[in-house]
């Protein structure tokens, strides 16, 4: 938490110093955006430059649909999802940067993690493949697909960081995420307890997409 924090303050600091020098042309300001590849240094930081983020918290953003980024992009921007870090992050960027952002992420291959819970694994293969008959928790990949690769309307999900896929079914369950259309995401994640949902992230972030 502590790198982070400094590496915001740093980048923070590097952002003042670069306002400061966009003030001096004012007239240029407003469609001052500065190129991809700059833009991409602040977002590596935290998402890795390929999107395949190792920080546990933070999501890999390689293969997302490019429609979806853009849109948790705006949400971010206009609240409707709101995170302290990644709403901080949105401020420093303009919306007219969200589209090659997404397509940049979008064209990344996602990469498979590991675990060492077989156990757990097995316990959620079941749940992603066939839900939980108990609650009718729906199978995921009824809508993300067997291999979690998803669709342009539902975000792939294999190789995602177990711990982010937690924090957001948590988020998902006690709608502090609620960004999702339809409340459909809300529905499905009340339905799970807190042990399924760790079993169904660590079978996540195991899942390869189907070749
Ligand atoms: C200081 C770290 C940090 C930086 C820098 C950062 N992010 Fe994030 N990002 C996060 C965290 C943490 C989350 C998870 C938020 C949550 O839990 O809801 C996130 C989530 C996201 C999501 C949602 C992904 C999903 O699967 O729903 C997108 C899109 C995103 N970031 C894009 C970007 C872009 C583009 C940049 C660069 C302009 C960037 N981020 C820079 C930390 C960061
Ligand atoms: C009826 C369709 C449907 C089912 C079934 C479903 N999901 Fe989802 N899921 C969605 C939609 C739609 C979203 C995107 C919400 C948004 O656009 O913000 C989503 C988003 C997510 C996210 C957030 C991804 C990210 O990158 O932030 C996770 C994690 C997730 N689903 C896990 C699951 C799990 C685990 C299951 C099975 C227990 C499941 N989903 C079942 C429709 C579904």
């Amino acid at each position: 938490m502590i790198t982070i924090n400094s590496g915001i303050a740093g980048k923070l600091r590097a952002f003042g110093a670069l306002l400061g020098m966009l003030l001096l042309t004012p007239t240029s300001y407003a469609d001052d955006i500065p190129p991809l590849e700059e833009r991409l240094q602040l977002c590596s930081g935290c998402h890795n430059p390929d999107g395949n983020s190792v920080i546990p918290e933070n999501p890999k953003l390689a293969g997302l649909d490019k429609k979806y980024l853009q849109r948790q992009m705006e949400d971010f921007k206009s609240g409707k999802r709101s995170n302290e870090i990644m709403s901080g992050i949105i401020t420093m960027v303009d919306e007219k940067e969200f589209k090659a952002l997404a397509t940049y992420f979008s064209g990344q291959i996602r990469s498979v993690g590991a675990t060492d819970k077989a156990e757990l694994v097995a316990e959620g293969k079941q749940i992603f493949d066939e839900g939980v008959i108990g609650t009718a928790a729906p199978a995921c990949a009824g809508c993300h697909n067997e291999d979690g690769s998803g669709s342009s309307a539902f975000p792939r999900l294999n190789g995602q960081n177990s711990t982010y896929v937690v924090n957001q079914l948590l988020n998902f369950k006690n709608a502090v995420r609620n960004n999702d259309p339809k409340a459909v995401m809300q529905s499905v994640a009340k339905r799970l307890n807190e042990k399924e949902i760790a079993a169904v992230a660590e079978y996540i972030t195991t899942l390869k997409e189907a070749e």
